[in-house]
């Protein structure tokens, strides 16, 4: 295990870095060096820290303690952007575009082609579209950005940062939304740059593309610096021990797949051709309380829109639910809730975390709209339903009240995943529940999803990580195309079966 080398030809050097919010020591006495030519990651459970020290860096938040150097320089920038001027990219976890603007107009932002105080938009368009080929990405520059995938805007992100000229690029989590393709394009660009002798801080959740793409690695726990070492020097074993402070034995232990024998008593769940034209094609799918099934299929294969139809989200044009052989109007998710129906969308920030509300209120809301929002709650009884999801999801904060817009990304998502939970919904549809969730986290979800399970509820969970889905799922329906192609049953579930049936 290499420890840290004090590197003296370092692009960004930072020194004993402290920050505080209310209540939590964020950052304490962080040191972390940057050399050009490398791909450094940035790793820990969530909020451990990773974020906060890339906002400091940048000028998001001021630091209470400790230096920053850039280029033998200290530098104290007051904002995103004055960093960016100095050569210092980011790529947020969420992405911090302006969706209502066209994808060319985010690409240039505040470095627009003025002319007479106009923008000059030929010019304007070309550098967009050029900027985008450099990421082999061939769109619409002139459409909103807003129309575009979660993917697609990262990627225009990752775009923009790359046109700035950057020495140094910051990826949080650039890739939690991205595709296998797209990710691999997104590696092969990073490796570029790094050619070029840019530094690049990369943060992940994702252990096989540490390994497959970065050079050293630091890890945070609790706000502290456990230590930065040679990517190829450590073992994934210990480095999950290093982000966990604990052995990974009791993280994978309720990881295995059991054959848990499916009695097949509760809620039956049929959908009968459920399709929409230029969406998905009519596809049926049954479940019954107490049963898993897994949705597997690339980024744009249908999967969010089976999801998003059978909740009504979406209206369909052709095709019926039934619930226990009567069939049930999902016009809205109001008809869909009403009827014990619940979606956990993949895109938790746009369709479900409520910012200012405590992380109690969060995780109570869609509770209180089931039973009706004439007949709140109790106090202490909230109390207790949001002190137990704390605990059971391991959400790190200091205290039930606080706003879920101070979490970090990782905990913001476990809010509106026990949101879920909690509703004990008859059917549940999860898209993507473990994502920019950290490995040991991932264990306790999946846990509380399995004895949901067994308490009777029927769940449909999409996700890309097939290593998930093999591991919780009773039977596997795999999207390609818009369309239902297979379905796996039992032994039948494996990770080479899916991926075949993916490919085929
Ligand atoms: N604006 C804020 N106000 C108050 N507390 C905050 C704020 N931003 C972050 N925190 C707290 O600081 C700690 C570190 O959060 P941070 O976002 O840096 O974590 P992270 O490592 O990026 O996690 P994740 O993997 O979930 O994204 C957390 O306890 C978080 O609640
Ligand atoms: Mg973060």
């Amino acid at each position: 295990m290499a420890a840290m080398t004090q590197s003296t030809s370092a692009i960004l050097s930072v020194r004993g870095v402290g920050k505080v919010f209310p209540g939590v020591k964020a950052l304490q006495n962080v040191d972390f060096d940057l050399v050009p030519g490398e791909i450094h990651a940035l790793l820990g459970e969530n909020g451990a820290g990773k974020s906060t020290l890339i906002k400091v860096i940048t000028g998001v938040h001021p630091r209470d303690a400790g230096r920053v150097i850039f280029n033998g320089t200290d530098i104290h920038p007051q904002h995103p952007g004055e960093a960016q001027n100095m050569g210092i990219s980011t790529v947020y976890q969420e992405v911090n575009l302006v969706p209502t603007l066209s994808v060319a107009e985010n690409l240039m932002l505040e470095r627009q082609n003025l002319k007479w105080g106009f923008i000059n938009w030929k010019p304007t368009i070309a550098a967009a579209r050029d900027a985008l080929a450099t990421l082999g990405l061939d769109i619409d520059v002139e459409r909103p950005l807003g129309s575009y995938s979660v993917a697609i805007q990262q990627l225009v992100a990752i775009a923009r940062a790359v046109a700035l000229d950057a020495r140094v690029l910051i990826l949080d989590e650039p890739t939690a939304s991205l595709d296998a393709e797209e990710i691999k394009s997104l590696f092969q660009i990073m490796r570029d740059l790094r050619g070029r002798g840019m530094g690049i801080i990369f943060v992940t959740h994702f252990l096989d593309q540490v390994y497959a793409v970065t050079d050293r690695i630091t890890v945070l726990r609790n706000g502290q610096r456990v230590g930065t070492f040679v990517t190829a020097d450590l073992a994934r074993i210990d480095l999950i021990g290093h982000m966990l402070g604990r052995e990974l034995a009791e993280v994978s232990s309720h990881r295995h797949h059991d054959e848990r024998g499916f009695t097949g008593k509760g809620n039956q769940i049929q959908i009968k051709n459920l399709g929409r034209k230029r969406m998905l094609h009519p596809v049926s799918l049954e479940l019954s309380g107490g049963e898993i099934v897994g949705l597997a299929g690339l980024l744009g294969s249908g999967r969010t829109e089976l999801a998003e139809l059978i909740f009504g989200a979406q209206k369909a044009d052709s095709g019926l639910v039934f619930i226990n052989g009567e069939p049930v109007m999902l016009r809205s998710p109001q008809h869909a809730i009403r009827s014990g129906f619940a979606l956990c969308p993949e895109d938790r920030k746009q369709d479900g975390i409520v910012a200012e509300l405590s992380v109690r209120e969060n995780i109570i809301l869609a509770l209180q709209g089931r039973r009706g929002w004439l007949r709140p709650i109790p106090g202490a009884e909230q109390q207790k339903i949001a002190d137990d999801m704390i605990r059971a999801l391991g959400i790190a904060t200091p205290d039930r009240e606080k706003p879920v817009g101070q979490l970090s990304g990782g905990n913001q998502q476990k809010v509106i995943l026990a949101r879920w939970l909690v509703a004990k919904p008859l059917f549940l549809i999860l898209d993507e529940p473990t994502r920019g969730i950290d490995v040991g986290a991932h264990a306790d979800i999946i846990k509380l999803i399995k004895e949901l399970c067994d308490e009777g509820l029927a769940l449909l969970v999409a996700s890309s990580e097939l290593e998930e889905i093999v591991a919780f799922a009773d039977r596997v329906v795999v999207m390609r195309d818009r369309e239902k192609v297979s379905e796996l049953v039992g032994a039948e579930i494996t990770q080479s079966r899916i991926i075949e049936a993916i490919a085929r």
